[in-house]
């Protein structure tokens, strides 16, 4: 795609995003910033990403007659999903009869839409390294599965799942049978399905974002970012940064089980790909097919911020990956359940030396929904990283009134 329309006119290019978080709504101004035309797509009114398309859909998106009613109607040249819990079969039959392009591929996003998908590709057809795992229907087969093969300590977390919802860390015995409950409790759809992993001991976390984009010659290229390391609790992302520091080893061992991964999924876009790092040694965990969480903070630190080069990339234009300074990311909770808050401090944060944030719209908070991201640049990583969690903390969400 190198011919671009006008918007809202009979030859606009137009592009669909399936969820509209704050993640979907940096991707929807980046095209919007193209000249592209574009529809935000939710389940609910007024996401974040639908405040800043030309359109806002509402629909339920795992419902395959509802949005292929949708993608017939608005008859997008691109559907670019931001989250899993999409009829990704549909997608598939829809590509396959030419009737919309799917980022990356309508498999990939099949693939990823469930654990066992991708952890199956990436271990048992690419013989990449994961954690030894189980995939399990019952309480009795999770307790089968670590006593002959995972061992404790161990995770379990349901197929169907993400930002660590219905995970749980298993130390003993005494601890399967309230892990299964709470993965049954958290599971996205309720077929209770759970992985249940071995425990990586590993030194750091690393997000690598990977990104497909056509070089000059009509071919894709695999660009990759700095590292961007990041910190976890309860399988949620609190605070990341970029770059982090890796020998020379772990870095190559990475990237190889990158290109490996997104040379199979396909397509063009950028990938989050997570990795776990012991000394030389290297896990695959997981791979977003679009921009993730931990990788905010390239707001702050690259030329390109993931979200720009995820456009970039899908409508097959040349994309920059460099580093334009060192930064942190750290996550502004909502800290109350209430629809319409407010925040206060927020010109002390900005006050924060090369500090920045972004508050993201959401129409309701909960304790430990995630409602903006505080940034920091600085010449050194850990400078960041203390502005970036004294700006997170400098803004007080609370009730209105
Ligand atoms: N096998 C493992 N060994 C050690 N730590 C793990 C393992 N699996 C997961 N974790 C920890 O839990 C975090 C969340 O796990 P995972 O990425 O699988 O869940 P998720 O729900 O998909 O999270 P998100 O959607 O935020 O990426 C990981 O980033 C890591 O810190
Ligand atoms: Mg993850």
């Amino acid at each position: 795609m190198t011919t671009f329309g006008t918007p809202l006119s009979p030859h606009a290019t137009k592009v669909m995003l399936l969820g509209s978080g704050e993640l979907g709504k940096e991707v929807l101004i980046a095209l919007q910033r193209l000249g592209v035309e574009t529809i935000a797509t939710d389940r609910y009114d007024n996401a974040p990403g639908q405040q800043v398309a030309h359109h806002a859909r509402t629909i339920t998106m795992s419902d395959p007659a509802q949005l292929k009613a949708l993608i017939e109607k608005e008859q997008p040249d691109l559907v670019v999903p931001e989250i899993e819990a999409i009829a990704t079969a549909m997608l598939e039959e829809l590509e396959a009869a030419g009737t919309v392009r799917v980022i990356p591929t309508a498999r990939a996003a099949r693939l990823t839409m469930d654990r066992e998908g991708i952890r199956r590709l990436a271990a048992e057809t690419l013989g990449l390294p994961t954690s030894p795992y189980v995939f399990c229907d019952s309480l009795q087969e999770l307790q089968a599965a670590i006593d002959s093969k995972i061992g404790y300590p161990c995770i379990v977390k349901p197929v169907m799942s993400s930002s660590g919802k219905g995970q749980s860390k298993i130390a003993s015995p005494d601890d399967v049978k309230k892990a299964w409950d709470y993965a049954m409790a958290g599971g996205r759809v309720s077929h209770g399905r759970v992985i249940v992993e071995g425990f990586i001991d590993f030194d750091y976390e690393i997000t690598q974002l990977t990104v497909r984009a056509v070089g000059a010659d009509g071919t894709i290229e695999t660009h990759f970012c700095e590292p961007i390391g990041h910190i976890q609790v309860s399988g949620d992302y609190v605070e990341s940064w970029q770059p982090h520091p890796m020998r020379e080893a772990a870095l190559k061992k990475s990237r190889d089980i990158c290109k490996a991964v997104t040379d199979n999924l396909g397509g063009q876009g950028l990938f989050g790909v997570e990795l776990f790092v012991k000394g030389d040694d290297v896990w695959f965990s997981e791979v977003s097919p679009r921009p993730h969480d931990t990788g905010m903070v390239t707001m702050c630190t690259q030329w390109q911020n993931e979200f720009e080069l995820h456009a970039r990339a899908i409508l097959g234009l040349p994309v920059n990956t460099a580093l334009k300074s060192p930064g942190a990311s750290a996550v502004i909770y909502g800290g109350v359940d209430a629809e319409g808050i407010v925040f206060d401090g927020v010109a002390e944060a900005l006050r924060v030396p090369n500090s920045d944030i972004r508050l993201f719209g959401k129409p309701e908070s909960f304790v430990k929904r995630r409602m903006g991201v505080a940034l920091a640049f600085d010449a050194d990583v850990e400078t960041a990283r203390v502005n970036a969690k004294k700006a997170a903390a400098l803004v007080k969400p609370r009730k209105a009134g």
